[in-house]
């Protein structure tokens, strides 16, 4: 039979980024060997904040179309202390989520075994396991909005977030089908309808319109400020999660703190129509105050490159390197944001370890 042939574009960015992509690299060359029937086609990229500061610009010119060609995107972190944070997001990502309407943010949370707790309550994935939907296309990050009368003490500045009706189903409709898929069937959707009248109570509108194409889905509604409190107090009360774009980036930085680190969080940036390439890379950022160290947990990376896997289809290579990552993570060899002694490249060398031994 022939093999199967998947195009990734790499692009590892910047900070940690780098470190962690190489990690990644390292373990899919790995997998791939292992488990064969398929070949992984990297077109690594130099998109990022040095060739901003060399050439002017985040990424050459045609590059929505260049990454278009690709079956998915691997995605390690952008930032640079030199560079204002808002170029490097508007210059790269979102605008990869817009062009590739990747318009649901996945980021599953777990207490993996090994963890240390965060909270007392919150010890096992008993108590945490959930999975956060955010809307990643619209909303609070539409990009609508200006500056007039720069620098003058009357100067103006607005930032439009828009609802689509269309956004918003979509969106919602594939948090309802995830909801079905998993063994609780429950969906709790977030929005702040109490303050913002019009786009997010659309949203609510919108989510008991969806609610009746899933009837074997249980679902409530949380303000968001009380969902925070929820989540630390009642964690076992939730299950999937569904927001707007900022409230999600929030709430799942909050799960990531609550079950062990964001050295661990990973995340899928989807075009559920397959139309373009979806996206995966860890939650966390560049991570200025360890780049360059070898510190950096690689874990986040590497479970973001086994959703790319079971997205391509290879479920097997995906479950081998999930398993690998939660072994060393049961056995303590991590890095120090889980407490443990090991560099990047020792976790890294860890995991192959793990995975080669299945
Ligand atoms: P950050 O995620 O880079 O760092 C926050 C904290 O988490 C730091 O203490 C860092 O050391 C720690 N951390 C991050 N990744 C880690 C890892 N793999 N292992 C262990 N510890 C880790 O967020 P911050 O500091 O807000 O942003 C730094 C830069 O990254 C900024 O330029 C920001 O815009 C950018 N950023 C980029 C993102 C992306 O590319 N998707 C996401 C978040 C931030
Ligand atoms: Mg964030």
């Amino acid at each position: 039979s022939s093999i199967r042939q998947h195009k990734v574009a790499v692009i590892a960015g910047d900070g940690v980024g780098i470190e962690v992509t190489a990690s990644t690299l390292d373990v899919l060359r790995t997998i791939q060997k292992k488990v064969g029937g398929f070949e992984l086609k990297f077109d690594e990229l130099d998109y990022g904040s040095a060739r901003y500061k060399a050439k002017g610009s985040y990424a050459p010119e045609g590059w929505v179309e260049d990454l278009r060609k690709n079956d998915v995107i691997f995605f390690g972190a952008v930032g640079d202390p030199e560079v204002p944070d808002h170029i490097s997001l508007w210059d790269l990502i979102l605008p990869m989520r817009q062009n590739f309407q990747q318009y649901v943010n996945v980021r599953p949370s777990k207490i993996l075994p090994g963890i240390p707790a965060r909270i007392t309550n919150i010890n096992s994935h008993k108590d945490l396991d959930w999975l956060i939907i955010r809307e990643n296309t619209e909303g609070e990050y539409s990009g609508q909005g200006g500056r007039t009368h720069k620098n003058t003490p009357w100067e103006i500045a607005t930032e439009t977030s828009i609802f689509t009706r269309k956004g918003v189903e979509r969106c919602l409709r594939f948090a309802f089908e995830q909801a079905q898929k998993r063994p609780k069937k429950f969906l709790t959707v977030v929005s702040k309808s109490n303050a913002q009248r019009y786009g997010l109570v659309l949203w609510d509108e919108v989510a008991e319109i969806v609610s009746k194409d899933y009837p074997d889905v249980k679902w409530d509604k949380m303000l968001v400020d009380a969902m925070t409190v929820r989540m630390v107090t009642k964690p076992t009360s939730l299950d999937t999660i569904v927001t707007t774009n900022l409230h999600g980036d929030i709430l799942s930085d909050l799960a990531a703190g609550l079950s062990g680190s964001i050295g661990i969080a990973h995340s899928l940036s989807l075009d559920p129509t397959r139309k373009s390439p979806s996206l995966f890379e860890p939650v966390h950022g560049a991570a200025f105050d360890i780049m360059g160290k070898n510190l950096a947990n690689p874990i986040a990376a590497i479970m973001s490159s086994a959703e790319m896997l079971r997205w391509l289809g290879e479920e097997k290579a995906a479950q081998i390197i999930e398993k690998a990552c939660e072994k060393s993570i049961e056995k303590g060899q991590t890095t120090g944001d889980l407490g443990g002694k090991l560099k990047t490249t020792e976790v890294t060398e860890a995991v192959i370890k793990l995975l080669e031994d299945q």
